[in-house]
């Protein structure tokens, strides 16, 4: 599997397996068996998916060496604040059967909106994100969903920068502006929802490139990632599309062909807007 460098030197695979809505162990067990045999190590869970347990089950089913995972997951919105985003950690950790993450997330920011001290609120949580890294029980650090008025903000406390955002990105939603400012900070963007939680593969140009590529959308849309240099965490229940989802390596996308997708109409797939996100989501 390609991977990419980390700010702080971790490694972490190009291509991994999304779990939001994921929660039946059976097929958790043989989504993650069939994953893992495929190449995939990275496994995006967050607390608010509440699988975090029936991974941790599977995992320990499977007798998978630790050390071959890469394991990233969330902290909730209501687990803001640096003592509280600790105790969420450890919690997640006993629930995942690990004694470190790979990779942990703030899940959304505090809103402006919702919370007049937002950018207090954000810096205690960072804070307390940073002692969990220092600690050595997370081997990297990031958020989701921060758009560039929060990083900003964010950067006038923190001691780390965040190694990674996490946002939903795909054709229809390219969200170019808020990736060139990750990439000139060297923070990784990972693209959530990178087929448009499915709403994009209908989109007619899409469809056309897909037959001209001879590839299917979903492989058009990941490809237009790996053309990004991002992180893709595709979500499937379906064990056949594991593997289409993996057999993009094996073509490129021209500059053209890349303009054509930056310009696509919007097509939100989540679309929650990180200003109004309220304790829920
Ligand atoms: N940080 C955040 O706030 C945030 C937000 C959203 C998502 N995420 C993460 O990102 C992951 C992916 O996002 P997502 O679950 O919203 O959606 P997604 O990966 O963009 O799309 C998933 C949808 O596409 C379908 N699909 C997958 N592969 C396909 C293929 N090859 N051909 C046709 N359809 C295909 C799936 O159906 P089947 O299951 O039937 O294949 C499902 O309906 C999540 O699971 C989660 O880990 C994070």
């Amino acid at each position: 599997m390609v991977e990419l460098k980390l700010a702080n030197g971790v490694d972490i695979p190009q291509l991994g397996m999304g779990t939001w809505q994921i929660n039946d162990r059976d097929n958790l067990l043989e989504i993650i068996k069939t994953g893992y045999g495929l190449g995939y190590s990275l496994i995006d869970t967050a607390a608010a998916y509440s699988n975090e347990m029936a991974i941790g089950k599977v995992l320990e089913k499977l007798g998978i060496p630790r050390e071959k995972l890469f394991l990233s997951d969330k902290v909730w919105n209501t687990n803001r604040g640096f003592e509280a985003v600790q105790e969420a950690c450890r919690r997640s950790l006993k629930k995942l059967k690990t004694d470190y993450l790979d990779l942990y997330l703030i899940h959304w920011p505090a809103s402006p909106k919702l919370h007049d001290d937002w950018k207090k609120i954000n810096a205690e949580t960072w804070r307390g994100m940073e002692k969990l890294y220092q600690d050595g029980l997370v081997r990297a650090i990031g958020v989701c969903n921060f758009k560039i008025h929060h990083l900003e903000a964010l950067f006038k406390t923190s001691k780390i920068i965040p190694m990674v955002n996490q946002l939903e990105l795909h054709p229809g939603m390219p969200q170019l502006d808020i990736v060139s400012f990750c990439h000139a900070h060297d923070i990784c963007v990972e693209a959530s929802s990178p087929l448009g939680n499915g709403e994009i593969l209908t989109n007619e140009k899409l469809i056309a490139l897909s037959h001209a590529k001879g590839k299917t959308v979903a492989q058009i849309c990941l490809r237009y990632g790996v053309e990004k240099g991002l992180i893709l965490i595709p979500k499937t229940k379906n064990i056949k599309r594991l593997q289409e989802n993996r057999e993009i390596y094996d073509f490129s996308l021209s500059p053209q062909e890349i303009s054509m997708i930056d310009n696509l109409p919007y097509c939100g797939g989540i679309g929650i807007d990180s200003d109004e996100v309220t304790e829920f989501g």
